[in-house]
């Protein structure tokens, strides 16, 4: 996705662009030292654990470890996708995006989509309110007890009956429609309209674009009840939450999120004032759903039916939400009484009453143990042990840190075995107890990563200051060297020498989406432990360190291997350069 931007554009704009600036408008910032902190808008916290860099221009949590440029925090924050975020901020610094060649194509048929799938809302709209047939869809919608101003802030509209109505209404393209999924085309050539005689509910991304609808049956002899957009370059149901645009702009700051089954229950909770709910669109709630909902909220609620399937369900959903389960994460689950929905229940009991019921939530570890318990009757030794045999594999999905520690002591107690037991038994392998809150853990300061323990401190450095690599030589010394990180060093050294202005953010911004950006990202959040003055002495002299490093390690290679056979000519030359003295 980097690709369809030209880098070089990325590095202008994080050039121009001040993250201070950028972050202070959202969460505001207060200065610290040569550092801004505040308190994380990705995790709770009360005491400010996020810091934000004017000089690497980077942010970064000590409670969650957060991190990441302007760009990553526009798209964590506002829940924008990369190429939104590149034309958020370059809105804001007046510079036009380019885009590549190649690129044009698929992007600009993007924009088109964007184009007809708005037309076709507002003509939806427009239909609810003046195609002579609406009268049935008007009537349908009052029946559900839905106001005109509820309808009109989601953009409810009403497909006419009919087989061919968009193609004369709009103006595009054909395969623009069908694209769209408006359209479907016909075996034996042409199309017709997919959504006939429906309620049409648009469903928005981030930033508030029509990608899709929803469509409701108005005459309940119909099916299907619902009909979805089908999966195009702008839809996937497995990602999309309806609703979502709405609540983030409703509400200022949003704490948690209400996960619903339908449209209508998320508005119908609007209405009665609960603009926090949003809706998977028919399908179970995905791994992708969740990373979606925690970026925007640490505490998730899902709300089902209290019957065996909204049980079911909600055990998928628990399933799911393990492994992305953490400290300062929450999850709950709300089941209503048989029979109701939220759409129907908020209007049977009103908006406090709802209110009241979904502050109180089961909570994730009570429906854990519950849903497992209900398959172990732990009153008899067996039935603890199946107990313990359960939650292995479901406790193994979740992150170390306090949840799954309180987690496997609330099992140690329903089985009544000691929690250092309890530790021992579920680590892998059964190898020495979990440490939990150790002091290797506390604060979760990135540690640096350990494959690449020679280079790291050298890159660590390169980040803290680029110019350094200014001093640093020819990067082609690196290049082949066996030692873990000589290639990323290189390749560090060679962009800084080529580009010099170019600062931290706009560095690490080269390697997005990468397993080197990851290990890049953890490097430039690190303390390294050098002073400021003496960073320029410590980077020279662990530089050639790395490199005589590399020289002994190829010099062992090449001896190896010259014991078990003749060497190439080149690997011969390749000796007498490393042993100079010995060299024939
Ligand atoms: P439900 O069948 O529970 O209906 O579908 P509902 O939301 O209560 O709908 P109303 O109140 O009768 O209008 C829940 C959700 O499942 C998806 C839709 O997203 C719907 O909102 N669904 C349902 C479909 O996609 N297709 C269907 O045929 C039915
Ligand atoms: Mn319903």
């Amino acid at each position: 996705m980097a690709g369809r931007i030209p880098q070089q554009f990325i590095d202008e704009l994080l050039t121009r662009v001040d993250i201070v600036e950028v972050i202070d408008a959202r969460v505001p910032l207060r200065k610290a030292g040569r550092e801004y902190t505040a308190c994380c808008p990705f995790h709770d916290e009360k005491t400010p654990s996020f810091t934000v860099s004017p000089t690497k221009q980077f942010y970064h949590c000590f409670g969650c470890g957060a991190h990441g440029t302007a760009l990553g925090f526009l798209i964590d924050y506002e829940h924008l996708d990369f190429i939104d975020a590149v034309h958020d901020l370059a809105a804001r610094v007046g510079m036009e995006v380019p885009r590549t060649q190649q690129d044009a194509t698929p992007a600009q048929a993007g924009a088109d989509l964007y184009g007809v799938l708005e037309q076709a809302a507002a003509w939806y709209r427009r239909q609810l309110r003046e195609h002579p047939e609406a009268a049935c869809a008007v009537e349908y919608l009052k029946g559900r007890g839905l106001t005109g101003e509820t309808a009109a802030d989601y953009g409810v509209g009403y497909a006419p009956p009919g087989w061919d109505n968009l193609k004369r209404a709009l103006d595009a393209e054909e395969a623009a429609f069908v694209q769209a999924g408006l359209l479907i085309k016909k075996d034996e050539g042409g199309t017709y309209d997919r959504f006939r005689n429906r309620i049409m509910f648009p469903i928005h991304d981030g930033r508030g674009r029509v990608i899709g609808f929803g469509g409701r049956v108005i005459d309940a002899a119909d099916t299907p009840k619902y009909l979805n957009s089908p999966e195009s370059a702008l839809f996937h149901k497995g990602r999309e939450l309806y609703g979502l645009y709405q609540a983030r702009k409703a509400v200022r700051k949003l704490e948690r999120l209400l996960v619903v089954e339908g449209y209508m229950d998320v508005v119908m909770l609007a209405q009665h004032g609960i603009h926090n709910a949003v809706a998977t669109l028919g399908t179970a709630t995905t791994h992708e759903h969740l990373e979606r909902l925690f970026r925007v909220v640490p505490e998730v609620v899902f709300c089902f039916d209290g019957d065996r399937a909204g049980r079911d369900a909600a055990w998928r959903a628990l399933g799911n939400s393990l492994p992305l389960m953490r400290d300062g994460r929450q999850i709950g689950f709300l089941f209503l009484p048989e029979g109701e929905d939220p759409d129907s229940l908020v209007q049977k009991e009103g908006r406090e009453d709802f209110t009241a019921r979904a502050a109180k939530p089961v909570p994730l570890s009570e429906f854990f143990y519950e849903g497992l318990m209900a398959e172990a009757d732990i009153s008899t030794m067996d039935g603890r042990a199946r107990l313990v045999e359960l939650a292995r594999p479901l406790l193994s999905k979740l992150a170390e840190g306090a949840f799954r520690h309180m987690m496997v002591v609330r099992l140690a107690e329903l089985v009544r075995i000691d929690v250092q037991h309890m530790v021992r038994m579920l680590s892998p392998g059964a190898k020495a107890p979990l440490t939990h809150g150790g002091p290797e853990r506390r604060g979760r300061a990135p540690a640096a990563p350990t494959p690449m323990s020679q280079a790291r401190l050298v890159i660590a450095l390169l980040l803290h200051r680029p110019s350094l690599a200014l001093e640093a030589g020819d990067p082609q010394r690196f290049a082949g060297l066996e030692v873990a990180g000589a290639e990323l060093l290189r390749e560090l050294l060679e962009l800084v020498q080529a580009r010099p202005h170019l600062g931290t953010a706009a560095l690490l911004e080269h390697w997005r989406d990468t397993a080197q950006g990851r290990q890049l990202m953890k490097l430039a959040q690190w303390r390294h432990p050098v002073p400021e003055e003496g960073i320029e002495a410590e980077f020279r002299v662990a530089l050639e360190r790395l490199y005589a490093e590399g020289l002994e390690r190829r010099k062992e290679r090449l001896i190896d291997k010259s014991r078990q056979g003749p060497l190439s000519a080149e690997e011969k030359r390749e000796m007498a350069t490393l042993f100079p003295t010995v060299s024939r």
